[in-house]
């Protein structure tokens, strides 16, 4: 593939980019130039540089708090972002099996890899990182386009228990105006955890409940386990069974162990036709109305022992292609989701399927989108969720997202409040929690908290046609949707380590507050001109700057004449904007960005426009390029907010449009 290059197993080699020296390698083992650096590796605990660690490459479901110390988690993502003297690279050590990296840990000057089977080591050219994201992800696959639904607010629980609980959280949002597009329902509508039913007596007509909630804006993904309960009066059991769908020990036997059901059995995801097997079997679901489907402990997590996976022996049939479970182990949850993803498209071919997956492997992005399983409700964790998300970023995995309020422990007002103000910049924006924990939906405790969770809401709500434009730049390029300042600015070595603070497409910077108590803190700003998105102050970097950030107004700043569409604030996305604003923070030079649309779902047309903003002297230009493409927005209105200037009404039919505005004050 073009921009790839693919490294021999021995011997020395030398990989260039033209006449340039892109990186050596002494078979596997890569020659680390002084001063090298290295982000990406997928799902990580601590910072955002990975330079000098040992990364372990092995899917588990680890135990609760999940601290600096640990190593793995439940995606495998074996894909290095290297960046030399501003330049990035890539490296691929592409096997589903276990993988340990070493960078530059035991040696300064070599990185190293070990794998128990063969794996297949590649280059992927930059020289940007943008070069990069878009050549791995030419080769791993891209994110698809989401519908537009999944970028709304999304509420969970484990468990809303019953169908009344369902009905009054979503009475709740609507009678508060907090903004939500998506219920959950978690294990426990199921009849005793058997995966593709339904517990009669919580929830009696599954149908009409989806179809009235359907009736008030909110869609309702339930949970899908891949363990399936050992149980004779169980069909999906006993189909699975008869077919040979299931995993075996060594012995061909049945693999089996204890998820939450009891006992069960495992599909051999590897199977193509376990996989159609089990797409198929989402028809039920589907049949009631639920919009997607969330694949969880499918790493897979096994109960006995506690918090193991199968054994590295079981065997995958693999309809005629047995492998190893140890071969493969990594891919499972990939796997899994794929099956989710194709049966859904089958089932309802007019619509983006809508799968979440807790495990997986690299290329989980063509499937999945990826939450980071079960983090605490603990302020370290709201920190985290920032280096976790945006090496997830690097590696594929745009589509991604925390639990808002954190998993397990209980969540406080405060706490929560902080981390909606971050989690409405999450590609994948929902809030849930664990079991027995404190009620943590955005109403839970009371005031101030609540009014800044519906107005960080409102605000996501407000950017959701700027962050679908980022999707679909995402899904044209690979471009991560919230990225490091290095993916924008790696020419720039403090964005190394600036791992409190990334970009939402490459006009928004934010930094969030992440300790209790606090409402100052340190933000650096790249080379540019920025503006403070409350106060419209104008800050030009690079620039180290204490940002003020009382409660609901969190450190965010815009790129000067980056044009920022936004909506008005809607209750849920199926409801019709009657506006479009491009807020301009106006500042010195130029800058442009862009504005995608559809029909928010399905494959139909689809069209696009750029806006263009210069600043000359005293005056400022607004351009918007003409409508390319067949699809046409619905009928609103369209303003300018020059911020701190002038709110124009657009009079415009989709042709080129060019306004200016005189700018009287000094900034
Ligand atoms: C796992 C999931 C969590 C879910 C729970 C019950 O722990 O990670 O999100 O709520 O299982 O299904």
């Amino acid at each position: 593939m073009d921009g790839v290059v693919r490294i021999e197993r021995s011997g020395r080699q030398a990989v260039r980019d033209g006449d340039r020296l892109v990186a050596e390698f002494d078979g596997y083992v890569k020659l680390r130039p002084d001063g090298e650096r290295y982000f990406g590796c997928g799902e990580r605990t601590a910072g955002l540089e990975k330079t000098r660690t040992r990364q372990v490459f092995w899917n588990v479901d680890p135990p609760a708090g999940h601290t600096a110390s640990f190593n793995n988690l439940y995606t495998s993502i074996p894909f290095v972002l290297c960046l030399h003297e501003g330049r990035a690279h890539g490296v691929f050590y592409d096997h589903p099996g276990r993988v340990e990296l070493d960078l530059a840990k035991a040696d300064p000057a070599r990185v190293t890899v070990s794998a128990a089977d063969e794996l297949e080591v590649s280059v992927v050219l930059g020289p940007t990182p943008a070069d990069v994201l878009d050549r791995y992800t030419a080769l791993t696959g891209r994110t698809p386009m989401p519908p537009l639904w999944a970028l709304g607010n999304q509420q969970s629980r484990w468990s809303y228990l019953a169908a009344d609980e369902l009905r009054s959280v979503a009475a709740e949002f609507r009678a508060r105006a907090i903004p939500c597009d998506v219920l959950y329902l978690d294990i426990d509508h199921m009849d005793g955890y058997r995966v593709f039913t339904w517990d009669r007596e919580r929830f009696p007509d599954p149908a009409g409940l989806i179809a009235e909630l359907r009736s008030q804006g909110f869609r309702v993904v339930v949970i899908t386990d891949p363990g399936v309960k050992v149980d004779e009066s169980y069909s999906l059991y006993v189909e699975g069974r008869d077919r040979g769908s299931f995993v075996l020990t060594r012995d061909g036997d049945e693999f089996q162990n204890v998820v939450w059901p009891g006992v069960c059995a495992f599909p051999d995801f590897t199977d193509p036709a376990v996989r159609e097997w089990w797409g198929d079997r989402h028809a039920g679901l589907v049949d009631a109305g639920v919009a997607g489907v969330w694949c969880d402990m499918n790493e897979p997590a096994l109960f006995v022992p506690w918090h193991s996976t199968m054994p590295e022996d079981a065997v995958h049939p693999g309809g005629g292609r047995a492998r190893l479970h140890g071969e493969v182990h990594n891919a499972y949850g990939s796997y899994m989701a794929q099956a989710a993803r194709e049966g859904l498209a089958r089932l309802r071919p007019d619509a983006r399927p809508f799968v979440i997956s807790r495990a997986g492997y690299a290329g989980l992005q063509r499937h999945a989108l990826q939450w980071t399983g079960d983090n605490s409700s603990w302020w370290e964790h709201l920190w985290m969720s920032m280096p976790q998300l945006q090496n997830l970023g690097l590696s594929g995995i745009a589509w991604a997202g925390v639990d808002v309020g954190g998993f397990f422990g209980d969540c406080d007002g405060e706490l929560l409040a902080r981390w909606t103000e971050f989690g409405v910049f999450q590609p994948f924006c929902r809030n849930h929690s664990a079991m027995e924990t404190a009620p943590q939906e955005p109403w839970a405790f009371g005031e101030p908290w609540e009014s800044v969770c519906r107005d960080m809401l409102a605000l996501r709500m407000q950017l959701l046609p700027y962050l679908y434009t980022a999707f679909e730049a995402c899904h044209r390029t690979g471009a991560p949707i919230l990225r490091p300042l290095l993916f924008d600015h790696p020419g720039d070595p403090v964005t190394y380590t600036a791992d409190d603070e990334f970009l939402v497409g490459s006009g928004l910077l934010v930094a969030p507050i992440t300790r209790p108590g606090v409402e100052h803190r340190h933000v650096y700003l790249p080379a540019g001109h920025w503006r403070q998105f409350w106060t419209n102050e104008l800050i030009e970097g690079p620039a180290h700057v204490l940002a003020h950030a009382p409660l609901g107004q969190p450190a965010i700043y815009a790129r000067c004449n980056t044009p920022i569409p936004m909506w008005p604030v809607l209750p849920h996305t199926a409801e019709i904007p009657a506006s479009l604003t491009w807020r301009v923070f106006v500042g010195p030079g130029a800058g442009s960005s862009s504005l995608y649309e559809d029909a928010g779902d399905g494959y139909g047309p689809s069209c696009s426009r750029t806006a263009h903003v210069e600043r000359d002297g005293e005056l400022v230009r607004f351009s918007l390029s003409a409508r390319s493409g067949a699809f046409v927005p619905p009928q609103r209105e369209t303003f300018v907010d020059f911020v701190g200037l002038d709110r124009v009404r657009l009079e415009e039919n989709g042709d080129a449009v060019v306004i200016e505005r005189v700018v009287t004050t000094d900034d």
